[in-house]
Formats: C-alpha cells, sequence, structure tokens
C-alpha cells in the first residue's frame, strides 16, 4: 500500500496538535474505504488523563461524518523510531477495521508499516460470546 499521501497528510494534521503538557505531538490521518480522508491531531488537557490522541480523534472525526469503514492510517510523530498506536487507539480502530493497515512515521520520514491486527491479536474472541 502506498502510504506517501497519508503522511504527508498525517504530518500537517500534526502541526495542529494541542499538546502543551507534553509538549509532543501527534498527527494522524485515516482513509475510508470510500477513499475519504479524516485528520486528528493529539488534544491534552489540564487533567492529563483527558488527553485523546491523535488516532482517536480522527477516527472520531470519521464517525461524526458518517464514515465506519476504514483501509488506512497514518501517524507522524517527532521521535527516534515511528511510533505506534497506544492500546486504547488500537481498540477503538479494530472496533471498526480489522484489516486496517497502519503506517507510523517519524519526521525524518523513517516508517513503519504494520496492520492493526498484528497490533492487537486476538482482540474480540470471548466478548459478548463471539
Ligand atoms: N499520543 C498520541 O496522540 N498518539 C500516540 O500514538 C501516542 C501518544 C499523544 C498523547 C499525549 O498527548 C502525548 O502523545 C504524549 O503521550
Amino acid at each position: 500500500m502506498n502510504f506517501d499521501s497519508l503522511v504527508t497528510t498525517a504530518r500537517e494534521a500534526r502541526e495542529k496538535a494541542y499538546a502543551p503538557y507534553s509538549q509532543f505531538k501527534v498527527g494522524a490521518a485515516l482513509r475510508t474505504k470510500s477513499g475519504r480522508v479524516f485528520c486528528g491531531c493529539n488534544v491534552e488537557n489540564l487533567s492529563y488523563g483527558l488527553t485523546v490522541c491523535a488516532e482517536r480523534s480522527a477516527v472520531f472525526a470519521a464517525v461524526a461524518a458518517g464514515e465506519t469503514e476504514f483501509e488506512a492510517i497514518a501517524v507522524v510523530a517527532d521521535s527516534i523510531q515511528p511510533i505506534t498506536p497506544c492500546g486504547a487507539c488500537r481498540q477503538v480502530l479494530i472496533e471498526f477495521s480489522g484489516e486496517l493497515a497502519v503506517c507510523s512515521a517519524n519526521l525524518q520520514d523513517q516508517r513503519y508499516e504494520t496492520t492493526i491486527a498484528a497490533l492487537l491479536p486476538r482482540a474480540k474472541e470471548g466478548i459478548l460470546g463471539t
């Protein structure tokens, strides 16, 4: 899968991050199966635990626009190695897309490509009788 444009969009979204407490800005770009792209950035809060990650804010923007089927997500941060979504974001992503492609990149454009299934194996087994 070609992640180039998605990484570029996530990089731009990162600039909008509200991260006065950690100073760690993250951007995400989520592509739907219909081809639309939704951006997200991390939004922090004085009450630290209320922080929402870039990945989840992209998912929530998409769902609010009526989109629930996703194909790929790119995540960009200024990190030594590309960062992968946190556990909470993995769980939210897999809620909608068991086959989501994930590309993590840093500002040097080093990339790590994986899938949500690889990041969160056996996510739904045993829940609600499945
Ligand atoms: N963060 C994200 O937005 N996405 C990730 O994948 C990792 C962490 C944010 C949360 C917090 O605002 C800051 O990065 C430091 O953890």
